[in-house]
């Protein structure tokens, strides 16, 4: 099938990608034009795992290909995602006009039939707005879809190819057909592809990741109970995930969420309850709790240190939201790097891929390490921020001779407790023992 995807971001690219994966003929278009052009040349502009190959694969099988022009891209189209940015405005409330203003441009230009599938979050209603800016535009017949993304970054790849369900929402029953055409190949194993309308498809969306953000509040409150009473946040989290009823994933206490999705969607479905007169009690303490929970480690650093850590000197790793990822965006390490900073201590920092980003925030206010033990030499104590492998099993005699204390504030709970007091470390991680 002929597919154009418009804006090749994180969604778009994985998605187009993806899609010429089982054979159809896709155009990725994006306005950017040194985006396209380093694109045509097989350059991928973001990291994510498997992508590449596929990426090259689909590419040299002239089954992938970039643009800038929209009109050729769109033409032979039978179905013309969305994948395109919707950040918070102002307000909290989603920003819409890149989608509205690429389906105007859309409406200007289609000659036949053609399938509009917004693969962006979008809020409740967005379908109906496109519709909307679309009739203004054109009489040509078209569906406005709304198809939501479940992917993770770090394993978007499999997520798309194997998805644990697909949701469409249309009414429109030539829609229908195309988009079960288009998804029959991923779900070969019977997972389900979800057919509803188009505002029960965009509200899954949101309630799906202001639920598993939810959890993640939730885990965190518990970890903060079990630092209070004496219990082990990662028993509790065994005990409780082993009723299938709650399930065994996304019960990780931590640092707090973070990255690109999670903040900005929990935001904007409570700004969309407000906006109905909804007092959506629940997203709000989800909200606060996540605020807090971003704090807690500088917080222990700080009690540890009698509240004084002016010239001290931290190694950190992690700087990444999460691993397998070299996205920062609304990473807890942003946070804690502006409060040791801020409290007058210095900080020397690694992550396998997010470190060219962070240079980009943050600049020189920070040193880098060229590995993980390059960043402990003369550290007063050892921060973990993001739970890449690498970490997990590091060599621990390194690590006591490199450290000037054998001190270490884990936000990721890597370590087993008693193997760390065995190995003469303090060790300070979330809701389990010190
Ligand atoms: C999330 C959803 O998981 C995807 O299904 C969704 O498609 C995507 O948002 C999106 O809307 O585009 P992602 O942001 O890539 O995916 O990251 P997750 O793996 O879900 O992690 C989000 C945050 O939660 C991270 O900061 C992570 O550290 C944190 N987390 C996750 C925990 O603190 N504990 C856990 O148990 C799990």
């Amino acid at each position: 099938m002929k597919i154009a995807v418009v804006g090749t971001g994180y969604v778009g690219l994985v998605t187009g990608t993806c899609l010429a994966e089982t054979g159809n003929d896709v155009t990725c278009v994006d306005i950017n034009v040194q985006k396209v052009e380093k694109m045509k040349a097989g350059e991928l502009p973001i990291y994510e795992p498997g992508l590449e190959q596929l990426f090259h694969r689909n590419i040299s099988q002239g089954r992938l290909h970039f643009t800038t022009d929209l009109a050729s891209a769109i033409a032979d189209a039978k179905i013309i995602f969305l994948a395109l940015p919707t950040p918070p405005g102002g307000d909290g409330a989603a920003d819409l006009s890149y989608v509205l203003g690429a389906a105007k441009d859309i409406a200007k230009i289609i000659t036949d039939y053609k399938v509009i599938v917004t693969k962006s979050t979008v809020p409740v209603g967005t379908a109906d707005k496109v519709r909307a800016v679309m009739a203004a535009e054109t009489t040509i017949e078209y569906a406005v879809v709304s198809n939501p993304e479940f992917l993770r970054e770090g394993v978007a790849v499999e997520d798309f190819m194997k998805p644990d369900r697909v949701v469409v929402g249309t009414t429109d029953e030539r829609a229908r057909k195309l988009m079960a055409e288009l998804y029959g190949p991923y779900v070969r194993q019977g997972n389900p592809v979800i057919f509803m309308d188009e505002r029960s498809s965009e509200l899954t969306k949101y309630a799906a990741n202001s639920f598993l953000a939810t959890k993640i509040s939730f885990m965190n409150e518990i970890a903060n109970m079990c630092e209070l009473v004496g219990a082990d946040v990662d028993m509790v989290r065994r005990g409780i995930g082993a009723d299938e009823r709650i399930g065994k994933r996304f019960l990780f206490a931590g640092i707090g969420y973070g990255g690109s999705c999670f903040p900005k969607d929990v935001q904007a479905l409570a700004k969309s309850a407000e906006e109905n007169n909804y007092d959506f009690k629940i997203l709000n303490s989800v909200m606060s709790v996540n605020e807090i929970q971003k704090k807690v480690l500088v917080e222990k650093v700080k009690k540890y240190y009698n509240g004084d850590i002016k010239g001290k000197h931290f190694a950190l790793w992690g700087l990444a939201f999460k691993p397998e990822t070299d996205d920062i965006r609304e990473a807890p390490a942003l946070y804690i790097i502006d409060e040791l900073i801020a409290a007058g201590a210095t900080v020397k920092a690694f992550d396998p891929e997010a470190m060219p980003n962070i240079k980009g925030v943050v600049g020189d206010k920070i040193a880098y390490g060229n590995n993980p033990y390059d960043t402990l030499e003369n550290a007063d104590a050892l921060l973990i921020l993001t739970e890449w492998s690498l970490f997990r099993t590091p060599d621990f005699d390194k690590l006591s001779s490199a450290l000037k204390a054998k001190v270490v504030f884990d936000g990721r709970n890597l370590y087993d407790l008693e193997k760390m007091i065995d190995c003469g470390f303090y060790y300070n991680s979330i809701g389990r023992k010190v």
